[in-house]
Parts: C-alpha cells; sequence; structure tokens
C-alpha cells in the first residue's frame, strides 16, 4: 500500500544494516516514522507495546524476533527458548504461535540465523499472496451487491498495516476500487486505542477510499437505516466451529447486522485458523491496562501531539482486547481459497 504515494510493506529485512524495520503505530496518524529492530528485545517490545499489531503482522514480527534472537546467539536451545517467550506477548492472534512454530519446525541447525531468516521472507511473502488472494474473493462478493453505491461497515484495523500488504477485510476494499466500484466505508472508531480512526482512516486517506469515521455505537443506527450493505471484519482466532475472536465490539456489530438481516463476513487467512481450539469460549482473552482508556492522544490547536485523562481521577476501568462472535451469527468467512460457511470450514483448511 502507498503513504504519499510510496509503496510500503509494514515489515522488512534492511541488509544494509541486517536488521528489521517497521512502521511504528502508536505514532499514526499523526507522524509516520519507521522503527529498526536490532534485538529480540526490540522485537518482543514492539509487539507487546503495540508498535506493530494486527493478527499477521503479530506472526511475522514474532519470526523476524526470533532471526534477532538468532543474530545474537545461534545455539538451537536460546531459539527454543525464545519461541515459548514470544508466544507470552500477547495471547489472542493465534498468528504468532503459527510463525513461531514454523521457525522451530524449519530451522536448520548447521545455519540457524540464515535459514529462520529465510522462513521469516517466506512467511511475509505468502501473507502478502494470501492478503491479495482474500481480496479477489472478497470483490465477488461486493460485485454480486446490486446497488450504484455500496456501503461497507468495518471494525478496527484489519487492513494493510495489520498485515504485511493488502489487509484482509480491506483487500476486497482495495479491489472493488480498482475494478471501479463506487464504494463507501463506515469505519469504527474502535475504542480503546482507536485503531480505526487512527490506523484504517489514515490507510484509506492515503489510497483514496471514500470513508467515513463513526462512533463505535453508531453502526446499529445505520444498519436500521438501510445504510450498511455488508459488514466486512478482520479476525485474530477462529475456533474449529467458526467462533470469531477479534477486536472488542465485534460482537455487537454482528448481533445488529443479524437483527438487521444485513450480511457479516469475516475475512480469514487460514494462517489464523485454529482447528485445535474448538470453540471460542476456549480462545483466550487478551486482558490490558485500564491506562488505554483513561487517556487518549492527539493533536492539541498547535498540532503538537498530547495524551490527556479524560476519567475522574480515582475511576479505574475494565479493558478485554477481544470479543468472541458465535459462528451463527457470521453469514461467511473470506478466505484465500473462497468463501465458506463457518460449519465448512474444518473440512477445507
Ligand atoms: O489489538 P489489535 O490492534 O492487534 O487487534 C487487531 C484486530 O482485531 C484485527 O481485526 C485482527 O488482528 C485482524 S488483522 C488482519
Amino acid at each position: 500500500m502507498k503513504i504519499k504515494g510510496k509503496h510500503y510493506f509494514t515489515i522488512w529485512y534492511n541488509d544494509k544494516e541486517d536488521n528489521v524495520c517497521i512502521i511504528d503505530q502508536t505514532k499514526l496518524p499523526f507522524s509516520f516514522e519507521i522503527k529498526k529492530l536490532n534485538t529480540y528485545e526490540d522485537g518482543f517490545n514492539a509487539i507487546k507495546s503495540m508498535l506493530v499489531r494486527g493478527a499477521p503482522l503479530i506472526g511475522a514480527t514474532a519470526a523476524y524476533s526470533l532471526f534477532l534472537a538468532a543474530k545474537d546467539n545461534e545455539d538451537p536451545d536460546h531459539i527454543i527458548k525464545k519461541i515459548e517467550h514470544i508466544k507470552t506477548a500477547r495471547p489472542t492472534a493465534v498468528n504468532l504461535a503459527w510463525a513461531t512454530d514454523r521457525i522451530a519446525k524449519s530451522f536448520d541447525r548447521k545455519d540457524i540465523k540464515n535459514s529462520i531468516l529465510k522462513e521469516c521472507k517466506k512467511i511475509c511473502e505468502e501473507d502478502i499472496k494470501i492478503s491479495e488472494d482474500i481480496g479477489v474473493e472478497g470483490l465477488k462478493l461486493i460485485n454480486s451487491i446490486n446497488k450504484d453505491n455500496i456501503n461497507i461497515l468495518t471494525h478496527c484495523n484489519a487492513g494493510w498495516l495489520a498485515t504485511i500488504d493488502w489487509g484482509t477485510a480491506t483487500a476486497p476494499i482495495y479491489k472493488a476500487r480498482d475494478a471501479g466500484i463506487n464504494i463507501n466505508v463506515w469505519v469504527d472508531e474502535t475504542r480503546p486505542r482507536n485503531q480505526g480512526s487512527s490506523l484504517t482512516a489514515y490507510e484509506f486517506q492515503n489510497e483514496n477510499i471514500n470513508h467515513k469515521i463513526i462512533a463505535d455505537n453508531t453502526g446499529g443506527i445505520l444498519m436500521q437505516r438501510g445504510m450498511v450493505d455488508i459488514c466486512i471484519v478482520g479476525t485474530d482466532r477462529v475456533s474449529k466451529n467458526g467462533d470469531v475472536a477479534n477486536k472488542i465490539g465485534t460482537y455487537l456489530k454482528a448481533l445488529a447486522a443479524k437483527d438487521n438481516g444485513i450480511p457479516f463476513y469475516v475475512a480469514l487467512p487460514s494462517t489464523t485458523y485454529d482447528k485445535k481450539i474448538l470453540k471460542g469460549h476456549d480462545i483466550p482473552i487478551e486482558e490490558r491496562s485500564d491506562e488505554e482508556l483513561k487517556f487518549v492522544t492527539g493533536l492539541d490547536e498547535h498540532d503538537q501531539i498530547k495524551t490527556v485523562n479524560i476519567y475522574p481521577k480515582n475511576s479505574t476501568g475494565l479493558n478485554y482486547g477481544f470479543d468472541i462472535t458465535p459462528s451463527d451469527l457470521v453469514t461467511g468467512f473470506i478466505t484465500e481459497k473462497g468463501i465458506f460457511k463457518p460449519s465448512e470450514l474444518k473440512d477445507v483448511f
């Protein structure tokens, strides 16, 4: 995807300095900053503090963190320890375990550093292809909506910034734009970290996608008024039966969509399907600090970045990062292999 007309991936190997570059997403939308990861700890902290986020990008960053660990020490036991450690950085997105287990299975004990680097590059290349294929499949769906102007609602950021390129929920949107279809995207702000207003809207501005940011509670009335034709969201983990873990608030959108007869689709790369977990109830849900609820960052009247507390001084909050949307609220999954009903997933992947 492009930022100010220049193409970027969200993570890449920097061969000049033998390190890894990421875009620091905590600085967006106010400042576009590239950060270099030099050590395993840099990679771990980038995931934990959400400089990178989004299930596929968390997986790729974890893989590259193991490359950085191997730069420091090529002992296989050291790498195995780091694999177990990095899995603790964030619990919900299964891509983290998927990518690191893949590194564990593939590294060459005689050439650990280079073999891990090779696998990291492969993981990224495959992710780009998966996302683009999701776009191709999702475009068929958007094409089947017989309207001059199609309104799509999305939640959080399942965009380019959450993957290596294209995004999952946004790939069909970019493909629809390329196909000349008139679209408008309702972008949920996505409290508390505002991934919708600060990341998805930032992507859409840079890619000239027609969009409007809405408060998280607005989707319901838009659906009642016929202003949403389809919902497309991403996911951090889908259990075997098709229950969906995604950013907190997704479930409420799915309920409203069901009540209003609006199709609710989940963009699902095969790397996010977890057959080992039978039901959504067993997916670990990340609980984060209530500081994320209390403090809001923005620009003041002099365009200076400021963080302010919006809670009464002694109030505390509860901050679940994700919720579970039961499979019966999901119309279908847009995957790289086609569009499937929840009950069909287990036979496809
Ligand atoms: O907490 P985040 O920002 O990592 O949550 C991201 C989401 O919930 C995305 O929808 C999900 O990871 C899918 S990304 C293609």
